[in-house]
This record gives C-alpha cells, sequence and structure tokens, in this order.
C-alpha cells in the first residue's frame, strides 16, 4: 500500500478509537481534536455546534491563536462569519472548502493580537446522515490551500465525528427516556402508597380525636390529624414537581390547570389526538411552563392563548399573549436563562423554536417537535 494511504488509515483508526471511547460529548470532541492536529501538520482547530436559527457555540478548540482568544475567546463567541453563513445557507454541504477567516480578519483590523500567520481555514460540516451538528475548522500557519487529499481525509473525520455525536446524543436521549419512566414510577408509588396511607391516619386520628374521652388523648389524636394533613400537602405538592398534576390528561390539561394556578386566564385549543412520546410530553410540558412564567411576569396581561396541533409528523405549541411584548432576536445571546433554556430542550429533539415578539404587540412562542 502507498505509503501515504498507510497514514492516512492511520489516522482515520486513531481518531476513530478515541470516538468510540468517548461518553462526554465535550471530552471526546477535545481529544480527537487534538488528536487530528497532533498527527496532521495543522496548527489550530475547533469546533462549531449550530443550532437551526443559526446560533453557533463553540465546543471544542486546540492551540487557538491570541488573536482569537482575546477577551476569553470573544472574537469566537460573537459575531458572523463566512463557514457559519454558509453553512445555514446550505452552501456548506459535504465538500470541505478552505475560506478567508473572517474572524481573523476581523481581529487584525482591531489589533486583537498575534495570528500565529493564519489567515485561512479549511471548514467541513459535521453530519450523520440527514442530521447536521456544525463545523470543524483546522488550519495551520500560512496555509492557504489544502490538497484534495487533504480535504477528502478531514471529510472522512468529519463524518466520524458526526457519528460519534449521533451516538452520544442518542444515549443521553435514553437516559432522559428512563430517568422519565423512573420519575413516573416513583410518583405512583407515592400517590397510591404512602399518599394512601398519610389520608388513612387522618381519617383514623379524626374518628380517635372524636371518640375519645380524654382531654389529652383528644389533642394527642388532633396532633396526629394535623401532622398527618400537613405531611399530605407536602406529598402533594412532591408529586406535582415529579409530574404535573392533569398530566394523565394531556399536556394541555396540565399546562392550563398551571396556568390557572399561576392567575392567568388560559383559553386552550387542541386540533388532533394522539398519546405523545414522555420526552416530548416532558418538554412541552417545561417550555409551557416557563412561557407561562413569563407572561406572568413579564407581558402585562393575565389573558393567554395555548394552542397544541398534534399531527402524524410532528406537535406544534403555541403560547400568545397580547401583552407588553419585547425585543427578541435569535441570535443574540440572552443573559437570561428562561428563553436559553426552551432552546435547548428544543434542540435535543431535533424540534424548533420560535420566538415573535414586539413593543406593544404581544409575543408568541412557538415550539414544533418532529414526532418520527
Ligand atoms: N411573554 C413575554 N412578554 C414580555 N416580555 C417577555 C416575555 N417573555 C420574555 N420576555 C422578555 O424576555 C426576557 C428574557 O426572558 P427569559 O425567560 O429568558 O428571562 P427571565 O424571565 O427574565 O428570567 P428567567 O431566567 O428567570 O426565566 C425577559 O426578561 C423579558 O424581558
Ligand atoms: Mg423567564
Amino acid at each position: 500500500m502507498e505509503k501515504d494511504h498507510i497514514s492516512e488509515l492511520k489516522i482515520l483508526k486513531d481518531i476513530a478509537e478515541i470516538l468510540n471511547e468517548g461518553t462526554n460529548l465535550h471530552t471526546m470532541l477535545h481529544d480527537a481534536l487534538l488528536k487530528l492536529l497532533q498527527i496532521t501538520d495543522l496548527q489550530t482547530g475547533w469546533i462549531f455546534f449550530i443550532d437551526k436559527n443559526g446560533k453557533h457555540e463553540m465546543i471544542a478548540a486546540q492551540h487557538l491563536p491570541p488573536a482569537l482568544l482575546n477577551k476569553t475567546a470573544q472574537p469566537m463567541c460573537n459575531g458572523s462569519c463566512w463557514c457559519v453563513d454558509r453553512y445555514m445557507d446550505g452552501r456548506l454541504q459535504k465538500a470541505s472548502n478552505i475560506m478567508e477567516c473572517k474572524r481573523l480578519e476581523d481581529s487584525v483590523i482591531h489589533e486583537w493580537g498575534d495570528t500565529h500567520d493564519i489567515t485561512h481555514h479549511a471548514t467541513v460540516p459535521l453530519q450523520a446522515g440527514d442530521e447536521r451538528f456544525g463545523l470543524l475548522n483546522v488550519a495551520a500557519p500560512h496555509k492557504i490551500h489544502f490538497e484534495q487529499r487533504e480535504l477528502d481525509l478531514l471529510g472522512s473525520v468529519a463524518l466520524q465525528i458526526g457519528t460519534a455525536i449521533k451516538r452520544i446524543k442518542l444515549t443521553q436521549f435514553q437516559q432522559e427516556v428512563k430517568l422519565i419512566e423512573e420519575r413516573n414510577r416513583l410518583v405512583k408509588d407515592l400517590h397510591d402508597s404512602v399518599n394512601q396511607l398519610l389520608f388513612s391516619i387522618n381519617v383514623t386520628a379524626k374518628a380517635g380525636s372524636s371518640l375519645a374521652k380524654d382531654v389529652q388523648l383528644k389533642e394527642t389524636f388532633s396532633l396526629i390529624q394535623e401532622i398527618a394533613q400537613h405531611a399530605q400537602v407536602e406529598m402533594k405538592a412532591l408529586i406535582w414537581q415529579l409530574r404535573p398534576q392533569g398530566l394523565e390528561n394531556g399536556i394541555v390539561s396540565a399546562l392550563k390547570s398551571y396556568g390557572q394556578m399561576l392567575g392567568l386566564n388560559v383559553k386552550e385549543q387542541i386540533k388532533g389526538v394522539s398519546v405523545l412520546p414522555a420526552v416530548i410530553e416532558e418538554t412541552l410540558w417545561r417550555v409551557g411552563q416557563e412561557a407561562f412564567n413569563n407572561c406572568r411576569k413579564h407581558a402585562g396581561t393575565a389573558e393567554v392563548h395555548l394552542n397544541v396541533n398534534i399531527s402524524k409528523e410532528q406537535v406544534i405549541m403555541k403560547i400568545q399573549d397580547s401583552g407588553n411584548g419585547f425585543i427578541y432576536s435569535a441570535s443574540a445571546e440572552l443573559p437570561t436563562l428562561g428563553l436559553k433554556t426552551m432552546q435547548e430542550r428544543i434542540n435535543r429533539l431535533n424540534g424548533k423554536l420560535s420566538v415573535t415578539s414586539s413593543i406593544g404587540n404581544g409575543t408568541v412562542v412557538e415550539v414544533s417537535i418532529p414526532l418520527s
């Protein structure tokens, strides 16, 4: 076999070993990137995860030049660049492209630091089947051209990385399903056993109190009844936290009672009937909860519309208020957790989140999650 071929196979084998063993996404990508740089003559590399709205997050990086590390890697976190733009508009499909780096160009203009003579990078999309996760970028000093052979090799490495990302995400998903199932089992047990026992203590103590002639005994029974009642209330709260009340009647009913508890007037509409997978139901519940919390905290109105539309392909949930509204940009980094967590939950299920709002015109939060 040709020497080049053997060394390429060795690179693929070494990286495959790291990717196969990995169970933690960050560590695995970090190690795979390091290995790639060690065994090629490339100097720096980084991986961006990109969500459906085009928002990128640097998930791993190795040996970035000072220019890109300026202000705790701000140039890598903010601003647009050509590789992410091309990835989003579909021009970056499978081939690896070499392009001038806008982040490095900006850093030269703003004098952010040494670029280590890096001006260009190769860009490869990370994907598995038709699922896309982001980009792998690699570069070396003075390197403005990558041979087709090098790009092909990077393409193969990117394919391996994409498959490993999918494997880890699938495992995380299965763990989440298990967790929900376990929580549901716990709720059922608590409800059927402990809750019923507390109820019995309550009733028995009440009977004891009314039958007892002795004042002290009467008081003791009353106290037991009071404690049992208190424990029942605590138990209810615990059960609610573990699994929302009414979820057995569907997500709409659960969210409606949650909204009512917050003092909102929820007008609900549901189209299509189907039992949703537990993970999807859980996500809709958490996202809906946050949207209702936001209505109560920020919208300045108690009127909220909740629409859920379930078809064979997807479930769409829309929460709309006609309140204060706000200025929202999907690509801007938010200092708050609510909307960010919503986005993360939806991403995990390959869904889409859209927030439409403007001052004085209310807010619409729309979520769609594929059911396949
Ligand atoms: N329905 C709404 N009506 C008006 N403004 C809203 C609405 N939803 C969100 N906002 C605005 O968007 C901001 C971000 O919302 P987000 O839920 O991320 O944060 P938060 O509610 O302020 O804090 P938390 O992290 O506790 O959720 C809010 O601070 C608020 O200004
Ligand atoms: Mg919030």
